[in-house]
C-alpha cells in the first residue's frame, strides 16, 4: 500500500511524460499544455501526491518524484495500455469532450464503447487516488477528461475534501445538451464540493444543467444573470459553484524576463531572423482551437496587400506536437504546414522566410527569450478556457514595449482587457488589429496598454488562484 497524504492532485497526466530516446533509453520530461504550467507552481513546497497517466502506453513506474514539481510531490502513475488511450483520451476526451466543450469546432464524436472506457478509466483514477489520501484528506481533481472522478470516488471515500477545477471552457447549455452522457457528467462533477471554472458564464451554465438535468435545487441567484458564485442542493449534498481564472507564475516570468541573459538571447534570437523590423510571434500547441490558420492567414493577406513588407517583418509560430493521433489533429497540422508552405512561397526571399514554422516545444529560457524577442504576440484561439501563452507574455516584458493581439473567445480575454482584442472569426478585423498593433509599437497608447496588462498578470497569478480556489474548498494551503 502506499503511503498516504492529505494533499492529492488527480490529473489525466503526471506533470512529466516517459519520453523514449534515439538510442531506447527513456527520460521524464515535463507534460505539455497549461495545466503543468499552472499546477507546477502552485504545489511547489507542499508535500502531496500526483496521481495521473505516464503519458505512454503500459508505464507503470514505481511512486516517484522529479523536479517539475519538486521532491514533496509523490507521483503515483496510472498506467492505461494502448486501448485504453485510443478510447479514453483520443477518443472520449479529445474526440468527444474536446470539440464539444470548444463550441464545436470540429464535429464530436458520440461512441458508446469509448464511452465506457472512459468511464472504466475514471474508476481507476478514482480508485488511485482513493488509495493514497490520507483520512479527511483533500483530492483536487482536474479537468474535463476527469469529470465522473468526484462522485466515483466520493462513494469510495465520503470522508474526503473533493475539488474539481475545469482547465477549458464549459460550453452553452444548447451545446452540452448534444452529450449522450450529460446527466453522468453532471452528477459526477457534483460529486464534489467545489466546481471551479475559469469564467462566471462557466459556472452559470452548469448550475443551470445540474437543475435541469438532475433536478438539483440551487440557490436563488438569479442564473440568467452570470452570477459566479452559487450553491447546488442534491440527495442531501451541497456542492458549491464558482469561477476561479487560472494563470502564471507572474514573478518567475517577470525575473527572466529582466535577466541578462534573456535579453541577450533575446538579441541573439533577433538576428538569426536577420534583425527584422517587426517580429510577430505565436506559442501554442497544434490544436485547432488555437486559431493558428486564422493568424496566418490574416497574415499573409497583410503581405499580399503590401500593408506588411515582407523584408522588415517576420512571424514566427512555435506549435507543440499535441494529440497527433486524433483525426482532427493530423488535418490541422497539414493545413497549417500548407499555410504556412504557401505564405512563404508567395513572400520569402532566399534565406529570408517570411514564416519561420518551429514543430516543437522549446525549453523555458528558449521561450522567455522568444516573448522578449517579439513585437506582437498574436493570439487568437476560436475558443480557448483561459490561454495562458497570452499571459506569460505580457508577464515576461518587463518595459511595456510590445503589444498583444488577443481573441475575445478566451477565458484571459475578461481580464486582459488592454489587450487589441479580436474576434478570431473576421479575418478583416484580426489583419486590422495586427497591422495596428505594428503600426502602433512603441506608441504612448501601446506602452500604456501593455503596462496595464502586465500590472494585470502580476496581480493576478497562480498563487492568487491555487489560494482562493483551495480557501473556498476549506482547505488553505500550506
Ligand atoms: P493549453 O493548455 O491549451 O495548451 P495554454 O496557453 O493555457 O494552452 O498553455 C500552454 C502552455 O504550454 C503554456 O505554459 C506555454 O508556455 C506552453 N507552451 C505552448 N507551446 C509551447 C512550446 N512550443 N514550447 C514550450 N512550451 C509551450
Ligand atoms: O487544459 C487543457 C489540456 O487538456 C490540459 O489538460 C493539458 O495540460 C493540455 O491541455 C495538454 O493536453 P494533453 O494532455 O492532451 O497533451
Amino acid at each position: 500500500m502506499p503511503e498516504t497524504v492529505g494533499f492529492v492532485v488527480v490529473a489525466n497526466r503526471l506533470p512529466v511524460d516517459l519520453v523514449t530516446d534515439d538510442d531506447g533509453g527513456q527520460h521524464w520530461q515535463a507534460s505539455p499544455g497549461g495545466l503543468v504550467s499552472a499546477l507546477a507552481p502552485a504545489l511547489a513546497g507542499q508535500r502531496a501526491a500526483w496521481v495521473g497517466w505516464p503519458g505512454v502506453p503500459d508505464a507503470a513506474p514505481e511512486p516517484f518524484a522529479d523536479d517539475t514539481v519538486g521532491e514533496d510531490v509523490t507521483l503515483h502513475a496510472v498506467p492505461l495500455d494502448a486501448d485504453e488511450i485510443a478510447a479514453h483520451y483520443e477518443g472520449a476526451a479529445n474526440a468527444t469532450l474536446w470539440p464539444l466543450y470548444h463550441d464545436l469546432v470540429v464535429a464530436p464524436v458520440y461512441d458508446r464503447d469509448r464511452w465506457e472506457t472512459h468511464r472504466a478509466v475514471n474508476r481507476r483514477f478514482a480508485e488511485a487516488a482513493a488509495e493514497v489520501a490520507a483520512p479527511g484528506a483533500t483530492v483536487w481533481v482536474q479537468d474535463y477528461q476527469l469529470q465522473l472522478v468526484p462522485r466515483m470516488l466520493r462513494e469510495l471515500r465520503p470522508d474526503l475534501c473533493i475539488g474539481f477545477f475545469l482547465h477549458i471552457p464549459f460550453p452553452p447549455v444548447e451545446l452540452f445538451l448534444q452529450l449522450p452522457w450529460r446527466r453522468e457528467v453532471v452528477e459526477g462533477l457534483l460529486g464534489a464540493d467545489l466546481v471551479g471554472f475559469h469564467t462566471p458564464g462557466g459556472a452559470a451554465n452548469f448550475r443551470w444543467l445540474a437543475q435541469r438535468l438532475c433536478a438539483a435545487e440551487v440557490d436563488d441567484a438569479p442564473i440568467g444573470l452570470r452570477r459566479a458564485d452559487g450553491e447546488i442542493r442534491l440527495d442531501g449534498r451541497t456542492t458549491r459553484v464558482g469561477a476561479f481564472p487560472i494563470s502564471i507564475d507572474s514573478a518567475a516570468f517577470a525575473r527572466r524576463g529582466a535577466d541578462p541573459a534573456t535579453a541577450e538571447r533575446a538579441r541573439a534570437l533577433r538576428a538569426e531572423l536577420g534583425d527584422p523590423a517587426t517580429v510577430l510571434l505565436g506559442v501554442d500547441r497544434l490544436d485547432y482551437t488555437k486559431g493558428i490558420e486564422v493568424r496566418l492567414d490574416a497574415y499573409g493577406e497583410l503581405l499580399d496587400g503590401g500593408r506588411l513588407d515582407p523584408a522588415t517583418t517576420v512571424l514566427v509560430q512555435v506549435a507543440t506536437p499535441s494529440r497527433e493521433r486524433v483525426d482532427a489533429y493530423r488535418r490541422t497540422r497539414e493545413r497549417v504546414e500548407r499555410t504556412v508552405g504557401r505564405i512563404n512561397g508567395d513572400h520569402a526571399g532566399i534565406g529570408r522566410p517570411a514564416i519561420h514554422y518551429v514543430h516543437r516545444s522549446l525549453p523555458p529560457d528558449e521561450l522567455a527569450a522568444l516573448y522578449l524577442a517579439a513585437d506582437v504576440a498574436l493570439v487568437t484561439p476560436l475558443r480557448d478556457g483561459m490561454n495562458l501563452v497570452a499571459k506569460e507574455f505580457v508577464a515576461t516584458r518587463t518595459d511595456d514595449s510590445g503589444d498583444l493581439v488577443l481573441s475575445e473567445f478566451t477565458g484571459a480575454a475578461e481580464e486582459l482587457t488592454a489587450a487589441r482584442l479580436v474576434n478570431p472569426h473576421d479575418l478583416d478585423g484580426v489583419a486590422a488589429a495586427i497591422a495596428d498593433a505594428v503600426a502602433g509599437l512603441g506608441s504612448e497608447d501601446s506602452r500604456r496598454r501593455v503596462a496595464e496588462l502586465a500590472a494585470q498578470v502580476a496581480e493576478h497569478d497562480v498563487a492568487r488562484w491555487s489560494e482562493a480556489f483551495l480557501t473556498a474548498l476549506g482547505r488553505p494551503p500550506a
